[in-house]
């Protein structure tokens, strides 16, 4: 595939234009008409959800977004804002210092760009550090960067507390669709954590390119802390692209494939993108949290019914996992994986 630009050091180099392979076709251009800039996905408050109303408004928002804020999430605001530091002081780092921490072409961890799998696909204005958290097997820790010093340490801490929110989010999730509390946690069994850290330049002509493709996430459920000072993430709604406004030390929460799985799709992941802008930088630290590779997934015997016929196979998620991760970013495309042809 070739040498793939570092987008920090084109934006270094001071570049007016941008090379052909970031320039996207015209309908998937960030600029136009299908941006509906006043629209909000829901925001709940986390420590509500024991209230009915507040769990009400969780069941419209994983019906009708797949998206959305989480306040009161019982996460120390300091911790955020030291991981969201320490992850910026990495990524200003000199360019020798971050290729420490190569990811291998097709791999999936360390700093580089994942998703790249052919000369002729259109390259996102982005750059990324990715690493697997848990379980311990998945960890490279050659991979953690050692500057800044206290990156390590926080990294855990902060996906330590990430995790226990996804396990609460699922648990309220489930009740949510009438099922026990525990049903997530206990199918999940040792869940995969990973984390992204995305980091968007400046891009001087953010009109032609996008900081990160479309795609649905291949996680159950994924926390995104994004950078307070400059919007960027933009989630499908009725066919328009909805910006995700920056409320501080909210997180951002989206359900991803798994979850439309075993649900038959009551729930579904939704397609979200990343687009950049000429004046600011942008960083999103982004955590997937999916069942073990071991366990076998399909819809749940509950959402299968004579009006909702069984629309997914059953497969094992490590096999999904090496799926998506072995193509481009393209939408919901990655989830026909899983469907069963309907005629
Ligand atoms: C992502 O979908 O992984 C990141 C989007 C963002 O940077 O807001
Ligand atoms: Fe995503």
């Amino acid at each position: 595939i070739g040498q793939v630009d570092d987008v920090q050091e084109l934006h270094r180099a001071g570049l007016e234009t941008v090379p052909d392979r970031y320039i996207r076709d015209g309908d998937d251009r960030p600029g136009g008409d299908n941006v509906c800039a006043l629209a909000h996905i829901p925001v709940i408050d986390v420590g509500e959800l024991t209230r009915d109303d507040e769990l009400n408004k969780l069941r419209l928002a994983c019906e009708e977004w797949g998206f959305f804020q989480v306040v009161n999430h019982g996460i120390e605001d300091e911790l955020l804002d030291e991981m969201e530091k320490l992850a910026r002081e990495f990524f200003m780092l000199p360019l020798e210092e971050k290729e420490k921490y190569p990811m291998a072409p097709g791999g999936i961890q360390g700093y580089g760009h994942a998703f790249v799998f052919s000369e002729d696909q259109k390259l996102d204005w982005c750059n990324m550090l990715a690493l697997g958290v848990e379980p311990a097997f998945i960890r490279q820790p050659k991979l953690w960067p050692t500057t800044p010093a206290k990156f390590k340490e926080t990294l855990e801490k902060y996906s330590v507390e990430i995790r226990g929110l996804c396990r609460r989010l699922l648990a309220h999730i489930a009740e949510t669709l009438g099922l026990a509390p525990g049903t997530f946690g206990d199918m999940f069994g040792e869940a995969v954590q990973a984390v992204r850290m995305n980091f968007y330049p400046p891009c001087p002509r953010p009109e032609l390119v996008l900081g990160l493709s479309a795609h649905s996430d291949g996680s159950a459920v994924t926390v995104l802390q994004q950078d307070m000072s400059c919007a960027g993430l933009q989630v499908i709604k009725d066919g328009a692209w909805v910006p995700v406004h920056p409320i501080p030390h909210a997180l951002v929460i989206n359900l991803g494939d798994s979850l439309e799985v075993l649900t038959n799709g009551r729930y579904r992941s939704v397609e979200h993108r990343a687009v950049t802008n000429s004046e600011q930088d942008r960083l999103s630290v982004v955590t997937f949290y999916a069942p073990a590779y071991d366990v076998e997934l399909g819809p749940l015997p509950e959402f299968v019914t004579d009006e909702a016929p069984c629309r997914y196979r059953r497969f094992n998620h490590g096999e999904y996992s090496r799926h998506y991760v072995t193509r481009r970013l393209e939408g919901k495309k990655t989830l026909e994986f899983a469907k069963i042809n309907q005629i």
